[in-house]
């Protein structure tokens, strides 16, 4: 498990900061949140294997992405406008602190994109050059995601120092059929909550609390974009969305997305109505979109209609909250732990009944697109 070397210092609005002075001018640089099960994670996989990758079953259409990707359609969409100019100022300090914990964790998703997208392009430039163009193409992208999100938050006087997030933050392994689910996951579901606030924004621009939000409909095709192409890379791996084990990945990793972003999101609710949005509603409308995508590569998807299905989501975000209570109590390690317990058991157990309850067959849930 080694951390991929990053190039990120390449570019330029990646660099980090040595800056003490929290203002727009000379930022302070953010301490990295504590990891936890619902924080980003950094991965990295098994470069041989990617690299050795036969993409012949489905070359044409990962060409034709190729093609789109290199026309680079947002070019010149990241540029910031006078709108910015003392749109901090103007949020009171508990939206400002939830709205700085939004932008930090979304820059920590998209430069973790830009990692593993940069490191893979960099590892199978030589044996797959197609592949390894395509993930250059994504790394551009997540690059200016990251960079545009990092130089919002010197608007608030902070900035995330990403030279020591890439070398500090520990990597998860996993293998690259993981990592198709996992990204694949993580772009579409990012395509739908950038979307969801916009169009909704756009309803209620008395909601728009930051400039930063008038950039998500052009940045959600760059995230709709990526997740295509890894739609296109698991039809070219067949057996990634074929047969027993795969039905079952697909079920544990929509599962495990899902129930993550539901009790995060849940847990930082006042953020979304802070935007005039309920974090529930919210929550729903992207998984179920999420989901009913999902439905065109893989081959089950979930019954997010049961009712069951948000039950035992509600059962996560009680126990989660629960946990964190614990956390904040001032007992000893091992007697948090303790009384932690219950809880850590509550969420295992409530995962496999969702995790057991049946899947939908993605021909019979989205006949029209198979
Ligand atoms: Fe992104
Ligand atoms: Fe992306």
């Amino acid at each position: 498990m080694v951390p991929p070397a990053a190039s990120a210092t390449a570019i330029p609005s990646l660099e980090p900061t040595s800056a003490s002075v929290g203002s727009p001018e000379a930022p302070l640089t953010k301490e990295p949140v504590k990891d936890t099960i619902l924080t980003p994670r950094f991965y990295t996989t098994d470069f041989e294997a990617m690299a050795a990758m036969d993409l012949r079953p489905n070359e044409a259409e990962l060409e034709a992405i190729c093609e789109e990707f290199r026309k680079d359609y947002n070019r010149h969409h990241f540029v910031r406008d006078e709108a910015f100019e003392g749109a901090a100022d103007k949020l009171d300090p508990e939206t400002r602190r939830v709205f700085v914990e939004f932008l930090e964790q979304s820059c920590t998703s998209e430069f973790s994109g830009f990692l593993l997208y940069k490191e893979l392009s960099r590892r199978i430039k030589e044996k797959n050059p197609l592949l390894a163009e395509c993930f250059a193409h994504m790394a551009r992208d997540e690059a200016r995601h990251a960079g545009f999100l990092n130089k919002a938050m010197t608007d608030f006087g902070l900035q995330l120092d990403l030279g020591f997030l890439t070398a500090n933050k520990a990597y998860t392994y996993f293998k690259p059929k993981f990592i198709f689910y996992a990204t694949y996951l993580s772009e579409k579901i990012g395509y739908w909550r950038y979307i969801a606030i916009y169009r909704h924004l756009e309803k209620h621009p008395e909601s728009k609390i930051f400039p930063i939000f008038n950039f998500f409909e052009n940045w959600c095709q760059d995230e709709n974009r990526h997740g295509d192409f890894f739609d296109a890379l698991m039809k070219a791996q067949p057996d990634t969305v074929r047969g027993f084990t795969a039905r079952l990945w697909c079920r544990f990793f929509l599962l495990a997305v899902f129930a993550t972003m539901y009790v995060r999101d849940v847990a930082r609710k006042e953020f979304y109505e802070a935007l005039g949005l309920d974090a529930r509603e919210y929550d729903k409308y992207v998984i179920a979109k999420t989901n009913e995508t999902s439905a065109r590569v893989f081959p089950v998807v979930l019954d997010v209609e049961n009712p069951r299905f948000w039950e035992g989501l509600e059962q996560l975000v009680r126990n989660n909250a629960a946990l964190s209570q614990a956390d904040q109590s001032g007992a000893a390690t091992p007697i948090k732990a303790l009384r932690k317990l219950p809880y850590w058991a509550g969420n295992a157990l409530e995962m496999a009944r969702l995790f057991l309850m049946a899947p939908i067959r993605s021909e019979r849930f989205q006949p029209a697109v198979r």
